[in-house]
């Protein structure tokens, strides 16, 4: 393992990154092609832009999250390829996905999407190499044991490996904090953080970047959007364990805020942007890696709660994207059809959430309009 520290982050943080550079590319091809048809024809296809049209005008990349089987609706992956420049699997690149036996790697699953994210020219995204969650079961026993970092380095160094050369970035740690489990760092007691020392991810990142030195890798948390007790502690949490990433020479290239949305809950802009301008300052890429918005508080009229919703992300997207070093923004989910928050009983009157950009019928929400809005209006990177 790599020990060396690097006292600064590299430059290459703060250069465009391939998938930016893969996304303009699609967007000038586009342009060209519609130079072929006539002109009401023209009006059409810029109709048709996707979000990742609008977002690239800007120097900002738009994506979404993917399954497997959302690649059996045909019509729903050609929408995929039309609006993303860039995909990451919801489950598929998980170690209970990819490591269901022990030592006896299946990336079947993400290799279809990889295969996708390919044949569209799209970038990938991965996530997560360490997740407290979605652990197979062979290693759950094993990680509080002496072998257990070995384990999950191992995890790291696999995983990421395995694709060397095809990600743009990765989650290096998903959800490494939750300061209500009362470390002093405010790591979350999971068994290789239990004892609360951050060193353990600053190998998991030079791990990381051994098995895929051109990946960008990135921290990736929820729970620091809004005005609340609970929200205010992580981002402190977060904030010093970036800090102390850092000090150790971590080869950390960006912070992934995930911003699942909840209508309701209280949203200070000047309390996020700070947050963001702080993350900022570190000389990190900000991603919005997880867009989606709960309306289970709003009332069933549909268009009422599309409303709300597209309002909502509107403002915490404003926010967001008025600061320069937040490249990305990534919705967990495009349609309706596909959302993991349907998996859960988030509605006590059976009323089907409705979080994402595109209806069930793939037509464009509200919502849609609002983040198509927020690019247009988010300063160019
Ligand atoms: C979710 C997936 O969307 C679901 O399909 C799965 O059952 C559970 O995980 N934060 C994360 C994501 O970082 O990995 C989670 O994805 C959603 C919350």
């Amino acid at each position: 393992m790599d020990q060396n520290p690097q006292p600064t982050i590299r430059a290459t943080n703060c250069e465009t990154p391939a998938l930016d550079r893969r996304a303009m590319l699609s967007a000038v091809a586009a342009a060209c092609a519609g130079a072929l048809v006539p002109s009401h024809a023209l009006a059409a296809t810029r109709n048709m832009e996707g979000l990742k049209t609008k977002a690239a005008a800007r120097g900002i990349v738009y994506g979404a999250e993917i399954t497997v089987p959302v690649l059996a609706n045909p019509s729903l992956a050609k929408a995929i390829a039309r609006e993303a420049a860039i995909i990451t699997p919801g489950v598929e690149m998980k170690w209970g996905a990819t490591e269901k036996l022990r030592g006896k790697a299946d990336y079947s699953d993400a290799e279809t999407l990889a295969r996708f994210a390919g044949e569209n020219r799209l970038a990938l995204r991965g996530h997560a190499a360490l997740w407290y969650r979605n652990i197979p079961v062979w290693a759950r026993p094993l990680l509080d044991g002496p072998r257990g970092k070995d384990i999950l380095l191992k995890r790291t160094s696999d995983v990421i490996g395995h694709f060397r050369g095809r990600v743009a970035e990765w989650d290096v740690v998903n959800e490494a904090i939750d300061p209500r489990d009362g470390n002093p760092t405010g790591l979350r007691k999971w068994p290789p953080f239990a004892k609360g020392d951050p060193g353990y991810i600053a190998e998991a990142f030079h791990a990381a970047k051994d098995a895929d030195p051109k990946a960008l890798l990135y921290y990736n948390d929820y729970g620091f959007v809004y005005d609340n007790p609970r929200a205010a502690d992580r981002r402190k949490t977060a904030i010093a364990l970036i800090e102390n990433l850092m000090n150790r020479g971590a080869p950390i290239n960006g912070f992934g805020v995930q911003t699942h949305l909840k209508v309701g809950s209280v949203f200070s802009p000047k309390i996020f942007g700070d947050f963001l301008r702080i993350i900022a300052d570190y000389k990190l890429r900000i991603g919005i890696t997880e867009l989606d918005v709960n309306d289970s508080l709003l009332p069933a009229d549909i268009a009422i709660r599309d409303k709300a919703v597209a309002e909502h992300a509107g403002r915490v997207l404003g926010v967001a994207l008025a600061v320069p070093a937040v490249k990305s923004v990534i919705t967990w989910g495009l349609t309706d059809s596909f959302t993991w928050l349907n998996s859960k009983s988030v509605r006590q009157n059976n009323v089907d959430a409705r979080p994402l950009p595109l209806d069930r019928h793939l037509a464009r929400k509200p919502l849609w309009y609002a983040i198509a809005d927020a690019f247009d209006n988010a300063p160019h990177r």
